[in-house]
């Protein structure tokens, strides 16, 4: 097997942002809000795409109007295949530009344009250009957490759902791979592939958390649960798990295991569509305290938390903070994420719907 190279050229730790202050709803606001949002989604011909991490009445809400709700891969699906001239798109910011690259004739809104990832911010585009400059020989691999510019730069774009298959293939061709952003589903991808990878440094402020040491000691009490693992967790975490996958694929484990119990190291949004699909199964979550622990996050992405009902309202009503991307990088940046789409179709990799 060949040794990872992890050559380090930007990375400082990112700080995440503490959560916006919002007033709560009662029950009776929220149910009115929704039902405006509702009716602006209907006469604005617009449709939500959610990621499992955001918050529940969201995804609730994407689910009723005809939306979807998914990990980022069926995200960029959705919005592709979807009739709706206006895609709200509840996520992260690189989400809502994979949706724009994808769909140019369409408008793509966020509720919060400021809503990024500690992988996008940790892996500026110049630098990153540079750091391919420096590696020719080398096929780009970059995470769909990336921005627009920095997907224009890459061979391939590939997303947790979909990294060992494309990866595997690109070995198989003798391909020698340059991987960025996530250092920690980097090494996951080489640990199982074998393949040559020279690795960006970042990572994901939320799985960062999870600690290996406190899971073990989690997992004594519960020797019947199922560990669920996102491999942007680090590796004394993924070694642990029963299932290392997307937030798809961590979902389909609680449906598919005859576990009762499962312990979970993702953001703690997924619970809401894990409960949905598996109502009697008991979720308990993986620790993020113990020894190095710093807590920011908690297991709750602060970018993802920025989308609420409120701002969602907000963004219908105004129809500002809508995803603008240069075309000539726009152009760039699809080539590879095509080419990964292509891959996903003509190997039946995802395409499934929360409701099948
Ligand atoms: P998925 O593609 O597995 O949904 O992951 C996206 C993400 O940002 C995880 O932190
Ligand atoms: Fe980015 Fe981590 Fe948030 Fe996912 S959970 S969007 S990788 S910061």
């Amino acid at each position: 097997m060949n040794t990872a190279l992890n050559e380090s050229t930007v990375h400082a730790r990112i700080k995440a942002p503490a959560s916006p202050p919002r007033l709560p709803l009662t029950a009776t606001d929220k149910a009115e809000m929704k039902q405006r949002i509702k009716r602006l989604l209907v006469e604005q011909n617009a449709v939500l795409v959610a990621h499992y991490y955001v918050d529940g009445d969201l995804q609730a809400l994407a689910e009723e109007t005809g939306g979807h709700v998914a990990d980022s891969l069926e995200m960029a699906r959705f919005g592709n295949d979807s009739d709706a001239t206006t895609l709200v798109v509840c996520g992260v910011r690189f989400m809502g530009e994979t949706a724009k690259i994808l769909n140019p004739e369409k408008r793509v809104l966020m509720p919060d344009l400021a809503a990024t990832c500690s992988l996008d911010e940790g892996c500026p585009a110049d630098a990153f250009s540079a750091f391919c400059d420096a590696h020719p020989d080398r096929t780009v691999v970059v995470y769909a957490n990336t921005s627009a510019r920095v997907k224009a730069r890459s061979d391939w774009v590939v997303t947790s759902s979909i990294a060992l298959p494309i990866v595997k293939h690109l070995h198989a061709k003798g391909d020698k791979l340059l991987w960025a952003p996530d250092k920690h589903l980097g090494h996951y991808v080489q640990r199982m592939t074998g393949v040559d990878m020279l690795l960006w440094d970042g990572a994901c402020v939320v799985h960062e958390e999870f600690k290996g040491f406190a899971l073990n000691q989690v997992r004594r009490l519960h020797p019947d649960a199922a560990i669920l693992v996102h491999p942007e967790s680090p590796e004394e975490v993924v070694q642990q798990a029963d299932v290392v996958g997307s937030t798809t694929q961590l979902i389909k484990a609680v449906t598919d295991l005859p576990n009762q119990k499962f312990i979970v190291a993702t953001d703690q949004g997924i619970f809401w569509k894990m409960h949905q699909l598996a109502p009697h199964k008991t979720l308990i979550p993986a620790p993020t305290a113990g020894e190095g622990a710093t807590c920011e996050s908690c297991a709750q992405c602060p970018w993802m938390a920025m989308n609420a009902l409120q701002n969602l309202e907000q963004v219908l009503l105004r129809g500002d903070r809508e995803i603008h991307i240069e075309e000539s990088i726009r152009q760039r940046a699809l080539l590879p994420i095509q080419r990964m789409l292509n891959f996903a179709r003509g190997h039946g990799i995802g395409a499934r719907r929360n409701s099948d």
